[in-house]
């Protein structure tokens, strides 16, 4: 490679909600299988994955917000929680990835070097571990970031409430980016498509996004490859 070329993109990282990975329901089954998939796919390819606290997280924020906890306070629990998942899910994969989960992007990027797939949660307030998963794919110029969530992609209408709602295959950054300003406030807890630092990041660094739903394994696997997949694609 001369010197001035751009090394290929060959990092892959994966944010996958919490509310995927702990459902109440299959769980120990999809941990299991997710976690096959996920070592496989790490031999592939350096593999950074991000794991959020789902409705573990939401219970305890809104149990802290009427306690009268800070926005900052209620972040740390946040985080607290997405590292307790992250740890179950290293686990679940089990060696060679680290016994304790990184809590920075730094950190990611080092162990990255020594393992894949890395898995960790949250690193500080005022974003979501979506955030963590597009800071990480900057630094480490990755090919993609694929966010496992728990709907099929992105729609014109929120679907739960428009059933005629049609679900976007392919969408802009400015799109996107709108989208996601519409619906965010800021405040802890919430729950979007992916977050608004997230989404800025990617967008500047011209890093695709690509929305699976996450407890399609099959799926997911194929946007962790980089395969035709369904779901929703943003940017080129
Ligand atoms: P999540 O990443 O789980 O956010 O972080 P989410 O949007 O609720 O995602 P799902 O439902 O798991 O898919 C939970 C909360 O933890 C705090 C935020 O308050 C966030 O809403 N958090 C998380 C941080 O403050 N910083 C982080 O790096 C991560």
């Amino acid at each position: 490679m001369s010197p001035r070329a751009t090394p290929t993109r060959t990092a892959v990282v994966v944010s996958v909600g919490g509310s995927v990975l702990v459902t109440g329901t299959g769980d120990e089954q999809y941990l299991r299988t997710l976690a096959a998939l996920l070592r496989e796919c790490g031999k592939a390819m350096p593999l950074a994955v991000t794991v959020g606290g789902g409705r573990t997280a939401r219970e305890y924020i809104a149990l802290g917000r009427s306690m009268g906890l800070t926005e900052v306070e209620l972040d740390e629990i946040g985080i607290d929680v997405t590292r307790l998942h992250a740890r179950l899910l290293a686990g679940t994969i089990g060696g060679p990835t680290p016994d304790r989960v990184p809590t920075s992007v730094r950190e990611a990027v080092l162990e990255l070097h020594r393992a894949s797939p890395i898995i960790m949660g949250g690193t500080e307030p005022g974003h979501t571990t979506d955030g963590v998963a597009a800071l990480i794919a900057v630094r480490l110029r990755a090919a993609r970031v694929v966010n496992a969530t728990d709907v099929d992609g992105v729609y014109d209408a929120d679907p739960r409430t428009h059933p005629r709602a049609r679900r976007l295959p392919a969408l802009s950054w400015p799109d996107f980016r709108a989208l996601v300003n519409r619906v965010a406030t800021g405040s802890a807890g919430q729950n979007l498509p992916f977050d608004r630092l997230g989404a800025e990041l990617l967008a500047r660094a011209e890093i695709p996004l690509d929305i699976v739903r996450g407890r399609d394994l099959a799926n997911l696997e194929a946007a962790i490859r980089g395969r035709p997949f369904d779901g929703s694609r943003i940017g080129s």
